[in-house]
């Protein structure tokens, strides 16, 4: 395997498009796949507009930020893949559809190819498998939203994982400026497993009166040093990304103590999702 030089990122969302901005800028030739051309026209005006800030508060030089745009380029065909060296999978959070596209991604890529997958929850183990003999290319790459601030990359190994894929994808990771940290294939990794257990109890101390939603983010925020609430990080995040995490981590470690709160679970069905449907705990309306 050679060095990487070219980054492959599915999907254009929030996290697919953070990730391609962050390789852009970290000089590697990166282009983003997504079927919706709607999702690539509002990941380059995203990155625009990110850029555009970077060099306004001198983060930057213009021919810096005209260099990275540069770099990032947009497809809607999956073979246009073929020449990056490592493809991160940046899609929707569900089982089925992960298992899906990795067993064709190991059909159609080269042999050299590094598979990874910023899933927050599902066992790599499982995506590897779908991917048949490429199994031992395939590893977990978890990346923070937003990814252009946050420094963490949580690196998971599956079971076949081939030392050299991990030695390779941590150096990718450092070279985005990034600190890569290893943790084992277990429903949630570290993250999720110490996130989610605080933000559903934060659910619960609600849903029992203990205090209303913006005092229980105050107490996080001002006594604990937490950057958002607990609640304001559910909404940021998603209500239902967090109840599926929740759910995978019920179903995967084998204990209903990660099951979410009902209250959270109601806000879901009322469609009240978070930032993204502009109401959650709270109103997002402006
Ligand atoms: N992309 C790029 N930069 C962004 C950004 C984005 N989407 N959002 C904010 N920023 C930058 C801003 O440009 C600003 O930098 P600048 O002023 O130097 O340009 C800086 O971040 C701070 O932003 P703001 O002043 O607008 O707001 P805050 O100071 O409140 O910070 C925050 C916003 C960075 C989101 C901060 O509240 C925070 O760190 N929150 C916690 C986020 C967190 O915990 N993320 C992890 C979620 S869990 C996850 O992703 C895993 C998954 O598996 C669930």
């Amino acid at each position: 395997m050679h060095s990487i030089k070219t980054v492959g990122v599915i999907g254009a969302g929030q996290m697919g498009g953070g990730i391609a901005q962050v390789a852009g800028i970290s000089g590697f030739s990166t282009i983003v796949y997504d079927q919706y051309d709607q999702a690539i026209t509002k990941c380059q005006a995203l990155h625009d507009k990110l850029l555009a800030r970077a060099v306004q508060k001198e983060r930057m030089t213009q021919q810096e930020a005209d260099a990275a745009k540069e770099r990032i380029g947009f497809v809607s065909n999956l073979d246009d893949l073929a020449s990056a060296d490592i493809v991160i999978e940046a899609i929707v959070e569900n089982e089925a559809v992960k298992t899906e596209l990795f067993a064709k991604l190991a059909t159609m890529l080269t042999d050299q190819q590094i598979l990874a997958t910023n899933t927050s929850s599902i066992s790599i183990t499982t995506i590897a498998t779908a991917a048949g003999a490429a199994a031992d290319r395939v590893i977990g790459m978890h990346f923070f939203n937003p990814v252009p601030v946050m420094k963490l990359v949580e690196v998971i190994n599956g079971l076949a994982t081939c030392p050299e894929v991990t030695k390779r994808t941590i150096a990718l990771a450092e070279a985005m400026g990034k600190v890569a940290v290893p943790a084992n294939d277990r429903a949630g990794f570290v993250s999720n497993r110490v996130l989610m257990p605080m933000i559903n109890e934060a659910f619960y101390a609600w849903m029992e009166g203990v205090a209303e939603p913006e005092h229980i983010d105050q107490i996080m925020m001002l006594g604990m040093a937490h950057p958002m609430g607990p609640l304001r990080l559910a909404d940021f995040i998603g209500l239902d990304t967090c109840v599926h995490i929740m759910d995978v981590m019920a179903e995967g470690l084998n204990n209903e103590r990660y099951r979410a709160c009902p209250l959270i679970k109601q806000l879901v069905s009322a469609g009240r999702l978070g930032n993204k449907t502009r109401r959650g705990v709270f109103s997002y309306e402006k």
